[in-house]
């Protein structure tokens, strides 16, 4: 096992009755609040008018940063910020998926940051300061609402590109499984794969010997793979929608990473994915779906090993009848069954995605390291399987 730090201090609520804290819990950090919404989904399902509510009934003054888009833009988070700055904001509350946090977080980390908030993702000039940022969930998927990342892209530069930083952590989140009711059937299935796909970045490391973690890792995927077939019968079953809450948030909080890699090396298939978002704006989980099983068999034979394993716990293939080499594949051909099974798409025609791109995505992030490094002529091989 690597030497490691473990930091996160980020106080959850999980529940169907934890929106109530919000009054509390923010006027801890002030009186102002920058609230974070995306494109009208909170105000749909009446949660907007909830929080609201609540606030209001603290003596909070609102002011609002509106029409965060999937794929959150650097545009609006410039706008958010410049309005924090003149409001002078105390702290940023997104109510909404990872793209409302992650641009809550930007602006946050913007205020503190002198210059254009850009510089912070293609200068890589990690946020050294922020304001206080507090989230209520929606969707669960990218763990944002517990970990210190944000992801924002570029338009113009065709660039999606990630910070990272202690002070980005929030405060507080609010889990309600019953917000995420109401999330699209299709957006439900991106979630799972998006989680899916932090396990199983973390769990395909070359450090030997981490039984935790990988038994950490093996229980998400089980449990995912158990409440998927529940939650798409019965979107508003609490206990699928709070179980796979609680799988998002544990898949990308640093308890996977504990020991095995450092974040920054971690996630190799999410960089190729950032690419085919950024030129294509499709749905993160749904570019992690069509790659995902095209990376895994890609980089199995830099060691088998670990693909053995997934195989045997997972699918329950008996590696003395079967064989090591095919327990390995026809693990990974079971990932995909179950993602065709709960209907995610499994190639880049799906979005009509050709390879005209293929080498310059390539070129933009190429070295990638993780499970096998990946170079150029790798990235645009994965990229051609996906087709
Ligand atoms: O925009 P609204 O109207 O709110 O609708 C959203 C959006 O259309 C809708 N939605 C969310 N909650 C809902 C709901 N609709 C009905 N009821 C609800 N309760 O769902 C759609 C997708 O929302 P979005 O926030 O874009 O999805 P997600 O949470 O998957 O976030 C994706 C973004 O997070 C980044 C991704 O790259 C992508 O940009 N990631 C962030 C990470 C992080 N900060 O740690 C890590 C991840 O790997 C990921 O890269
Ligand atoms: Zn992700």
């Amino acid at each position: 096992m690597k030497n490691f730090k473990f930091y996160n201090p980020t106080k959850i609520f999980f529940g169907s009755d934890k929106l109530n804290v919000l009054g509390s819990e923010i006027l801890k950090y002030g009186k102002k609040v920058l609230l974070v919404t995306g494109q009208g989904s909170v105000k749909r399902i009446g949660l907007y008018k909830k929080v609201v509510k609540i606030l209001e009934k603290n003596d909070i003054k609102i002011y609002n940063l509106e029409g965060v888009e999937p794929n959150p833009r650097i545009d609006l988070v410039r706008k958010g910020t410049k309005i924090a700055k003149e409001k002078k904001i105390d702290i940023v509350l997104a109510v909404g998926g990872g793209s409302t946090i992650d641009t809550a977080k930007t602006v946050a980390a913007a205020v503190k940051y002198d210059g254009d908030p850009w510089e912070m993702f293609d200068k890589n000039n990690d946020p050294v300061a922020a304001l206080p940022i507090a989230t209520v969930l929606t969707l669960a998927a990218t763990g944002s609402e517990m970990n210190n990342g944000a992801v924002i892209s570029n338009k113009i530069e065709n660039r999606k590109l990630s910070i990272h930083s202690d002070v980005l952590f929030p405060k507080f989140s609010v889990l309600d499984p019953t917000i995420t009711f109401s999330v699209p059937q299709k957006h439900t299935i991106y979630g799972i794969i998006d989680i899916t796909a932090h396990v199983l970045e973390q769990y395909f490391t070359h450090v030997k010997e981490v039984p935790l973690q990988d038994r950490w890792a093996e229980g998400i995927i089980l449990t995912l793979m158990e409440e998927s077939k529940k939650v798409l019968k019965n979107p508003k079953d609490y206990d699928s929608r709070a179980n796979i809450l609680l799988c998002s948030t544990m898949a990308l909080n640093g308890l996977l990473a504990m020991g095995v890699e450092d974040e920054r090396t971690t996630h190799p298939c999410h960089k190729l994915e950032h690419e085919l978002s950024a030129y294509y704006d499709i749905p993160h989980g749904a570019g992690l779906s069509i790659l995902l099983p095209n990376w895994l068999d890609y980089v199995m034979k830099n060691d088998i090993s670990k693909f053995v394993q997934f195989g045997n716990r997972i699918f329950g293939l008996d590696v003395n009848k079967l064989g090591e080499k095919y327990t390995a594949t026809e693990g990974i051909k079971l990932l995909r069954k179950w993602f065709k099974e709960i209907g995610a798409p499994l190639s880049l025609s799906y979005f009509n995605i050709g390879k005209e791109k293929f080498e310059e995505m390539a070129d933009n992030i190429a070295p990638v390291g993780g499970y096998m490094e990946l170079n150029k002529a790798d990235i645009v091989n994965i990229f051609n399987m996906a087709l």
